[in-house]
């Protein structure tokens, strides 16, 4: 995990708790419109992978008791987990990509209309994502993977000062490369080859030599539209594209996104694929339905799009007609830690990552609430090009005093709280009662990202503590760990 070099240590905010009265005639607890819906408050938590469906992408009990929890504290918006396009095998994450997933979503539909009482709208966010391999040992990786050519040879013949490499055989080269320094590998390996020894073999949209990443701009938007109409068929109050973080969409957005064939290099060809998409999801899902969109406000990496890039797109999103704009930052591959061997790279162990779920262990600036500017100039621009498109501002925030004073200054429409609201789904209703010295707060240090990351079922450090006798709770494989969040 990648660390500041002198971080602060920041205790959680102290805070004040609002009364009831207070809380009623708050900005945070007054309705929205969302498209042609309206949000009960301006609460939200964001999309959170638990690593609970079925390895076919099947929504299972686990997933009905983690989103019923969430829906029975009542936030005015909920997001279901990021949810493939695909019907391709990707683990146990939720899966969108054909007609016979949408009869369990339907499922999770009526678990939430049912412990919300309705109170509670439910979007679900649709994503794309590329093939990303596990870290190969070395041995396999020079005797099965690499593919030898007059590059290698050419290289190593500079490297070792030796002509006869050039006519070297295949498994001579493989033998030489797999017991070479690193330094000689450094030097022989294209950089996507290394990328691929280090990191393990990952696929980018700038990779158009292959050609299913050619054909992304001819594929995706159907794809995509046809995900989203599954979503409307089974109950869901609308879809949030995927386009942030380290996957498909977010890479066409990316400032590092090079495709010559009009979808990358400048900002307007980066947006052109996603505002294609957005399209075709609105064609198929009819202008009543709510579709909106989570993007960077940075990618946080070098070269990577800024906060300049986020405005642009943010007004072409306004203007092409999404319902809501939700933001996020970093989350990236490219600064990402080496993984182990065998394991897979994860886009939340950089700088970055940091970023995009930052912990107490900080610069100056801290975790609370750091993204709140970038969202706030993003906010400015989208209202001053004349659009009222709802935003969401996440990252860092866990009080009232922070979401309401975001509110005030008009920084953003609405308040995502992800980790917040895993550690206490109740948080929203909690609060709006007058109880907010009840809340089970966060302490931002990500126990939670780490299984994530380990791909284990998510559950939060706090929960184990509290009512361990409660009846009837279900616990990890290993029995250690509670899987759904005591009250
Ligand atoms: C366990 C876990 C899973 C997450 N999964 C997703 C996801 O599926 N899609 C997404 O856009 N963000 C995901 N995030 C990021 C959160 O939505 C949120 O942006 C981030 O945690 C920062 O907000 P917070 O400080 O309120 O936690 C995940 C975060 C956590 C902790
Ligand atoms: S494990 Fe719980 S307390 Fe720790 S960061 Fe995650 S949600 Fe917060």
């Amino acid at each position: 995990m990648w660390k500041f070099a002198n971080p602060i240590k920041h205790q959680i905010l102290e805070t004040r708790w609002p009364a009831a009265e207070e809380a009623a005639g708050s900005r945070l607890y007054s309705p929205i419109a969302i498209g042609s819906l309206e949000a009960r408050s301006r609460t939200w938590v964001p999309a959170m992978v638990p690593w609970r469906a079925t390895e076919d992408g099947f929504v299972t009990q686990q997933n009905l008791d983690w989103y019923r929890r969430f829906a029975e504290g009542r936030p005015g918006v909920l997001v279901v987990e990021a949810t493939g396009v695909r019907d391709i095998p990707s683990g146990p994450l939720l899966r969108i990509g054909d007609d016979r997933f949408i009869d369990g979503l339907r499922k999770l539909v009526e678990a939430v209309r049912e412990a919300s009482e309705g109170q509670t709208l439910l979007f679900i966010q649709i994503i794309d994502f590329l093939a990303v391999k596990r870290r190969p040992e070395k041995e396999k990786y020079f005797q099965r993977f690499l593919q030898i050519d007059e590059h290698h040879r050419g290289a190593l013949a500079d490297v070792t000062n030796d002509r006869l490499w050039l006519s070297a055989s295949v498994a001579l080269v493989r033998e030489f490369l797999q017991n070479a320094s690193d330094e000689v590998v450094t030097a022989v390996l294209r950089p996507r080859e290394l990328e691929a020894l280090l990191y393990g073999y990952r696929e980018c949209v700038t990779d158009m030599d292959l050609k299913h990443i050619r054909e992304l701009p001819n594929e995706l938007p159907a794809i995509f539209a046809a995900a989203a109409n599954r979503a409307r068929e089974a109950g869901f109050h609308g879809v949030e594209l995927h386009y942030a973080h380290a996957y498909t969409m977010a890479g066409f957005l990316s400032a590092q996104n090079d495709r010559a064939d009009g979808y990358g290099g400048s900002r307007e060809n980066r947006v052109r694929l996603p505002l294609e998409v957005y399209r075709e999801v609105r064609n198929r899902v009819g202008n009543d339905y709510v579709v909106g969109v989570r993007f960077l406000a940075d990618e946080v990496i070098a070269g990577g799009s800024r906060v300049e890039d986020a405005i642009y797109y943010a007004k072409e999103f306004a203007a092409a007609g999404f319902d809501f704009l939700s933001l996020s930052k970093g989350g990236k591959f490219e600064d990402a830690q080496p993984p182990k061997v065998g394991q897979a790279v994860y886009p939340y162990t950089g700088q970055s990552g940091y970023e995009c779920m930052p912990t107490v262990l900080s610069d100056e600036t801290g975790p609370f609430g750091r993204t709140v500017p970038l969202v706030a100039s993003i906010k400015q621009a989208v209202n001053g090009a004349g659009f009222q498109t709802p935003i969401v501002a996440t990252g860092g925030i866990s009080t009232f005093e922070q979401a309401e004073e975001i509110l005030r200054l008009g920084q953003a429409d609405i308040v995502g709280m992800a980790r917040q609201a895993l550690a206490d789904p109740d948080w929203f209703v909690k609060v709006r009662l007058g109880r907010g010295d009840e809340v089970r707060r966060c302490t931002y240090t990500n126990y939670c990202e780490a299984l994530d990351q380990a791909h284990r079922p998510v559950t939060c450090k706090l929960w184990d503590r509290v009512s361990l006798d409660e009846p009837g709770i279900t616990m990890s494989d290993d029995g250690r760990r509670r899987l759904v969040p005591p009250r």
